[in-house]
């Protein structure tokens, strides 16, 4: 199978990603971990939320040690997910319901137990083979180099018996990073590139991608030489696959992402990294103030680009993008039990973050949903799942799916114990409380929310394309903005509070438009000459389109 030409090349602006893990979503064969022939199955269950997009995690032979991002072999499917050729089933499957694939891309490093990783401590210095890596003979080279995995490393070089050099990784010691000096390492990329895209994928998350190049004297992160090689890997998939999309996890201050999109020229997409924290932070403070300040920091982007937005996902909720003060506030607030912590952020879904607080996990979508770029769902935050900070690493926030109330969260066959990973049980989150069946089978539940939402959503393109323009709001609580394409207008008030607050808002640009309120759709008042007065229940919030009268 080759892969699809979309009939729309700037599709992924109006997508709306679900983000899950094959091993964690459905397990098919009973073996106890989820698999392809399981993800396949629950397709129809994705179709009928609305999302447009699946971004998996990786799914490639890998011992494991970092939940797959330590890949041993870029061309195959571990054999706890299935075959290649389940794969190539599971894509034919979601094309079928037009929902587009995203797959990772995580070329900084590999698992120390690649054949390249094994043929360069081998071989000779300066051999080709041993060029494939980064080596040193002391390990004070490239000392202005952060460290990220905080909690269990102490250097970015680790000492290697077998070559007798160290070695350079950014992440886990186990993850030994590849050398873009070599352009050999850039050819098997593309060879890895063109192996997915051959059967038929519509995007790649390049992870940690600043990282690929390193120099003497800086910070090793967002160097033109890493730039350079992103240029080459989109014009390859430009050649080979265009309308293949590919989406940076750059996690840096707005003004370094921007040169990940280069001139268009090199990522379709980038995460918004800092614009998470403070959404949280401006709930929790009860102000509009820190979600504003970031969006006025955010640099225009060139028009066939996009930012991607999410509120959870796989990771720690990463405090790397903040000041000192404002990670202590969001410690205190959101991680005041320190297991809650691990390396420089917060392990926890999104409902156990806001206490389980239903009318604030609603107002954190409606912002995710509307605010310019494509939002991404985490697997499970559709129901509310919830966590369990007391496991290892980030292995607290990857839990089965929660499909029914049963012990294996209708999730395996196999007895909760023999599944890759506990269910949650507590009372609150727990599979009981928790899960799709019986959210079907509400129609009150959050679920069903969320389903509406989306398709809401996915009606106005100008969620995903408009420009963004804040109103000066005489209360600070309330954050009010309007989305505008061409001439459809959409005006969205926020109210970060608990309690019930007005709003006085200046539409005197829409004198004699009336907003209709988008969920119910119900008119509201033309706009006049007079402030627009507006009553938000604690944390509420209202969509409207701005009709035009007659
Ligand atoms: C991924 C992490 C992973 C790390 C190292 C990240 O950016 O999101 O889950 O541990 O890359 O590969």
């Amino acid at each position: 199978m080759t892969a699809r030409k979309p009939a729309d090349p700037r599709w992924y602006q109006d997508a709306v990603i679900y983000e899950t893990h094959v091993k964690a979503f459905y397990d098919g064969n009973g073996d106890g971990v989820g698999d392809f022939q399981g993800l396949t199955e629950k397709l129809d269950y994705l179709e009928a939320l609305g999302v447009t997009c699946l971004w998996l995690l990786p799914f490639f032979p890998s011992p494991l040690r970092d939940d797959g991002y330590d890949i041993a072999d870029y061309r195959d499917v571990h054999p706890s997910y299935g075959t290649l050729a389940d794969f190539s089933r599971f894509l034919e499957e979601a094309h079928r319901r037009d929902l587009s694939v995203l797959i990772e891309l995580v070329v900084n490093h590999t698992s120390d137990q690649h054949p390249w990783f094994q043929r360069a401590r081998r071989s000779p210095p300066g051999s080709p083979e041993r060029d494939f890596y980064v080596w040193s003979d002391d390990d004070r080279k490239f000392s202005g180099t952060r460290i990220i995995f905080t909690d269990t490393e102490k250097s970015n070089w680790t000492w290697d018996p077998e070559a007798k050099a160290f070695y350079w990784h950014r992440f886990f010691s186990h993850q030994p990073d590849l050398n873009f000096d070599n352009p050999a390492v850039i050819e098997q990329i593309e060879r890895v590139m063109k192996f997915w895209l051959d059967l038929g994928v519509d995007g790649f998350r390049l992870d940690a991608i600043p990282y690929l190049v390193e120099r003497d004297g800086t910070s090793c992160e967002n160097l033109p030489e890493t730039h350079a090689v992103i240029r080459r890997l989109r014009a390859f998939v430009d050649r080979h696959a265009p309308g293949c999309m590919l989406l940076a996890e750059a996690n840096q201050w707005p003004e370094d992402v921007r040169p990940y999109f280069g001139d268009g020229d090199e990522c379709h997409m980038a995460f918004h990294f800092p614009l998470m924290p403070r959404i949280f932070m401006g709930l929790r403070r009860e102000s509009a103030a820190p979600i504003v300040d970031i969006m006025r920091r955010t640099p225009a982007i060139p028009p066939s680009c996009q930012w991607a937005l999410f509120l959870r996902n796989h990771d720690e909720l990463t405090l790397e993008m903040v000041t000192e003060d404002e990670r202590a506030y969001m410690n205190l607030a959101y991680a005041r039990d320190p297991r809650a912590r691990v390396n420089v952020g917060i392990r926890r879904r999104l409902a156990p973050l806001v206490e389980n607080g239903r009318r604030r996990i609603e107002l954190l979508n409606a912002l995710l949903f509307s605010f310019p770029g494509t939002p991404i769902v985490y697997y499970g935050d559709e129901l509310g799942m919830g966590d369990d900070v007391l496991r290892p690493d980030r292995d607290g926030v990857r839990t089965p799916m929660q499909w029914r109330g049963e012990p294996s969260a209708g999730f395996s066959s196999r007895p909760p114990e023999a599944l890759y990973s506990l269910p949650v049980t507590d009372p609150v989150y727990g599979v009981q409380a928790v899960n799709v069946e019986a959210q079907l089978a509400d129609r009150s539940s959050l679920l069903h929310w969320m389903r509406n939402l989306i398709r809401l959503r996915r009606q106005f393109r100008v969620f995903g394309r408009g420009t963004l323009e804040f109103l000066p709001a005489a209360n600070p609580r309330v954050l009010a903005y309007v989305r505008r394409l061409d001439s459809d207008v959409v005006l969205c008030v926020a109210n970060l509070s608990r309690h019930a607050q007005p709003a006085e808002l200046d539409l005197s640009g829409f004198e004699g438009y009336t907003p209709v309120e988008m969920l119910g759709y119900t008119p509201f008042p033309r706009v006049g000459r007079t402030p627009y007065l507006l009553t938000l229940a604690g944390y509420g919030f209202l969509w409207f389109e701005l009709r035009r009268e007659g």
